[in-house]
């Protein structure tokens, strides 16, 4: 495994929709072990593939919590509810955060790394981090949802 550079805005790959993983191979595998490596070197608790430079719809994600490492190969939302706004991040632009309005409740479909197909639901920061990350897959940061940046100040406080 290695750890990747990750990639910062304004690269121009962090807003483009990405495509659709088709190949369930080695070098998916070795892509998400990769990513993972990373988003634990970077401490971080979400990585999307295109913040390592990749425009496929790969994404790791470990809060954690009793859950783990999750690896979603082309997720998606198939059930939101309610509403949560917290304190944001993202590995791509280092030292800027915001409060972010999510929903408190998703379902995701997507699938694993063998292209088994799988449903996850999760509440709270879990939820945030999967919203966060299927976001990116579609081209869309988190600075577009951002309703009130916080200084670094404040969240040391
Ligand atoms: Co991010």
């Amino acid at each position: 495994m290695s750890v990747l550079p990750i990639v910062t805005y304004p690269d121009p790959i962090l807003e483009r929709p990405c495509a659709p993983v088709t190949a369930f191979d080695r070098r998916l595998g070795r892509l998400l072990d990769d990513m993972y490596e990373t988003m634990l070197a970077a401490d971080g608790v979400g990585l999307a593939a295109p913040q390592i430079g990749v425009a496929e719809q790969i994404a790791v994600i470990d809060v954690g919590d009793e859950h783990g490492r999750i690896e979603l190969i082309n997720p998606v939302v198939i059930e939101a509810r309610g509403e949560q706004v917290d304190v944001e991040g993202c590995l791509s632009f280092p030292g800027l955060f915001g409060e972010v309005p999510r929903a408190k409740f998703v379902k995701v479909r997507a699938q694993n790394r063998r292209g088994r197909p799988f449903v996850l639901s999760a509440t709270g920061f879990l939820a945030r981090a999967l919203q966060h990350e299927i976001d990116h897959l579609r081209g869309v940061l988190f600075t577009s949802k951002v309703v009130r940046y916080c200084d670094l100040e404040e969240l040391e406080g």
